[in-house]
C-alpha cells in the first residue's frame, strides 16, 4: 500500500490503476480506525480493483466549540490496518494542500433539505463541511464507488443527494454499522468515554430499538414513542440531543402511513456525544 499526500501524486496513482482497467472504490475517512472503517475497506476491495482510502481530518466539518484539536490522529496504526483490509493508496493530505486558498473563500456544497434538522440542527455548517470535502475527494479520485458507514445515517443520506443531483456517476454504498458485542455502535469518539460512561453507551442503541420494535409492532404514537425514550434515555444518564422517527430517504418527519422509516439519536454522556440509528421497514 503506497500512502500519498498530494494532490498529484493521488492523481498519477488513481490513473495507473485505471489505465490498467482497474474499477476503483475510495473510503474517505478521518483516520483513527476502527472494525467499522475496515470492514468499509473490505467491502471496496471486494467490489473493485483499486481501494483508494484517505485519512483527512477536515476542519471545515468541525464547529468552533469542537474536538478538532483532539480528533485522535493515529497515523501508524491506521495504515497497518488499511493494509490488512486489502487498501492499495492511502491519501494523507495536510489542511494546505485540501485548502490551498484557505478556507474562508472556499467555494461550498450545500445540499438542502436532507441536511437540515438532525446533526445538521446541533451542528450547524457541519453537512456543508462534509458535502464539500467529499465533493473534492470524488473529483481528486473520480471513483466507480464511494463506501460510507450506515452509523452516519444522515451523512449517507446527504452525500448520495449530492451525487444525484450534481450527476456525479459514482455508486454511493452504505455498509451496516459494526458493533461492539453490547451493542454499542464503533465510533473514533467512544475513546473519549470514561468507564462508566462507556458501560452506560449501550443504552442508546437499546432505546432506539425498542422504539423500532414498538413501530414494528404497530404502534402509531409517535410523539409518546419519542418522549418516553428520552425519558428512558434520562434515566440512563444521558442528555438527549435529539430522538426522532424519519423517512428513511428524505429524513423528513414521518407520519403513522410512511413505511421506510428510520429512528435517529443523538445524546452526550458527560462531553461526549454519540449518535446511532436503526432503518426499518413497516408493514
Ligand atoms: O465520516 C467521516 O469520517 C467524515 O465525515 C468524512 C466522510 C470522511 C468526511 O470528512
Amino acid at each position: 500500500m503506497n500512502t500519498v499526500k498530494t494532490v498529484r501524486e493521488l492523481r498519477a496513482a488513481v490513473a495507473r490503476a485505471r489505465s490498467e482497467g482497474k474499477r476503483i472504490a475510495l473510503v474517505p475517512t478521518m483516520g483513527n480506525l476502527h472494525s467499522g472503517h475496515t470492514a468499509l475497506v473490505t467491502k471496496a476491495a471486494q467490489r473493485a480493483d483499486f481501494v483508494v482510502a484517505t485519512i483527512f481530518v477536515n476542519p471545515l466539518q468541525f464547529g468552533p466549540n469542537e474536538d478538532l484539536a483532539t480528533y485522535p490522529r493515529t497515523l501508524a496504526a491506521d495504515q497497518e490496518k488499511l493494509l490488512q483490509a486489502g487498501c492499495h493508496l492511502l491519501f494523507t493530505p495536510t489542511v494546505e494542500e485540501m485548502y490551498p486558498h484557505g478556507m474562508a473563500d472556499q467555494t461550498i456544497v450545500r445540499v438542502p433539505v436532507v441536511s437540515e434538522g438532525l446533526c445538521g440542527g446541533s451542528r450547524p455548517g457541519h453537512f456543508d463541511g462534509v458535502s464539500t470535502v467529499v465533493s473534492k475527494l470524488f473529483n481528486m479520485v473520480q471513483p466507480d464507488i464511494a463506501i460510507f458507514g450506515q452509523k452516519d445515517f444522515q451523512q449517507l443520506a446527504v452525500v448520495s443527494a449530492l451525487v444525484r443531483d450534481l450527476n456525479m456517476p459514482i455508486q454511493i454504498i452504505g455498509e451496516p454499522t459494526v458493533r461492539a458485542a453490547d451493542g454499542l455502535a464503533l465510533s473514533s469518539r467512544n475513546g473519549y468515554l470514561t468507564e462508566a460512561e462507556r458501560a452506560t453507551a449501550p443504552a442508546l442503541y437499546r432505546v432506539i430499538t425498542h422504539i423500532g420494535e414498538a413501530l414494528h409492532n404497530g404502534e402509531q404514537n409517535h410523539a409518546q414513542l419519542l418522549d418516553d425514550g428520552k425519558k428512558a434515555l434520562e434515566a440512563a444518564g444521558f442528555r438527549p440531543d435529539y430522538l426522532e422517527i424519519r423517512q428513511a430517504v428524505t429524513l423528513r418527519p414521518a407520519t403513522p402511513d410512511d413505511h421506510d422509516l428510520v429512528v435517529l439519536g443523538a445524546a452526550f454522556l458527560g462531553k461526549t456525544r454519540l449518535i446511532d440509528n436503526l432503518h426499518l421497514t413497516k408493514q
